[in-house]
């Protein structure tokens, strides 16, 4: 009992602290401002899910961005806008951001965010079923970056589409690749395997280098990183 209790103790200062390392890092290099946060608001309003980035994610994604001198950037699901805002504030002046989404409700909202964000200019929602929509974009590749973060069945897809639409230098970024560690295990439904497969894939190609990084809900979830080698 003893035991029981300092080890919950334990375990509770050790939550407090990642929470505290991470409340660090956000106010120091990825503090939201009013358009993050009206993207933020407006998307709880609709009722979508909150499954968007983290800040810390989102200034990753901008840093991405800079490395790989990003003019030209995919995103394939968009959600409320959250990291569409990210992504378009990483482009030099002329860049363009695309991003696909299949709901007309989220479109919607994205389109609200991004007008409200200063982006429109440069960043553009486009409407449908991502497989449907890819295929029509080889005409604007090569992007600098392509950020997948839609269903997640296709993902081994999308990481293809990816690879067609790119060139050497040109980062390829997937979410929710770690999953609380099933990503490692067997998978038990479809998201899964995708999620898997694309895993195998990202890090058995040798066009790529790549990595999973953990960084999200308590570093149990993550994104997969790769560069297209020269
Ligand atoms: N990138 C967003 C979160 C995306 S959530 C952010 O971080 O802010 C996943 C989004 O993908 C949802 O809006 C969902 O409607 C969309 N989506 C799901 N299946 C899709 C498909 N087949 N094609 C395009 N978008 C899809
Ligand atoms: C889910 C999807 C996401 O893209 C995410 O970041 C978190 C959760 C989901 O479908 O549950
Ligand atoms: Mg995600």
């Amino acid at each position: 009992m003893a035991n029981d209790n300092t080890e919950l103790t334990y375990l509770q200062q050790q939550q407090r602290t990642r929470h505290q390392i991470e409340e660090g890092i956000i106010s120091a290099f990825a503090p939201e401002d009013e358009a993050l946060r009206n993207a933020l608001t407006s998307a709880r309003a609709a009722g979508l899910p909150e499954i968007q980035i983290s800040p810390i994610q989102g200034k990753l994604l901008q840093l991405l961005a800079a490395a790989c001198n990003a003019r030209n950037i995919l995103e394939i699901g968009a959600l409320g806008g959250y990291s569409g805002i990210w992504l378009a504030r990483a482009l030099p002046t002329g860049g363009r951001l695309i991003t696909l989404e299949i709901n007309l409700e989220h479109a919607a909202i994205v389109r609200n965010s991004f007008e409200k964000a200063g982006i429109s200019d440069r960043a553009e929602v486009r409407v449908g079923k991502a497989l449907d929509l890819l295929p029509h974009l080889q005409s604007e590749a090569p992007f600098d970056l392509v950020f997948i973060d839609a269903d997640k069945p296709p993902y081994p897809q999308y990481l293809q589409w990816a690879l067609r639409l790119t060139r050497p230098g040109s980062i390829i970024v997937a979410d929710n690749c770690i999953r609380g560690g099933k990503a490692f295990l067997p998978p038990q439904d479809e998201a899964m395997a995708g999620i898997v497969e694309l895993n195998r894939r990202i890090a058995s190609d040798p066009r790529l280098v790549s990595l999973l990084l953990a960084m999200d809900d308590d570093y149990t979830d993550g994104f997969a990183i790769a560069v297209v080698k020269h």
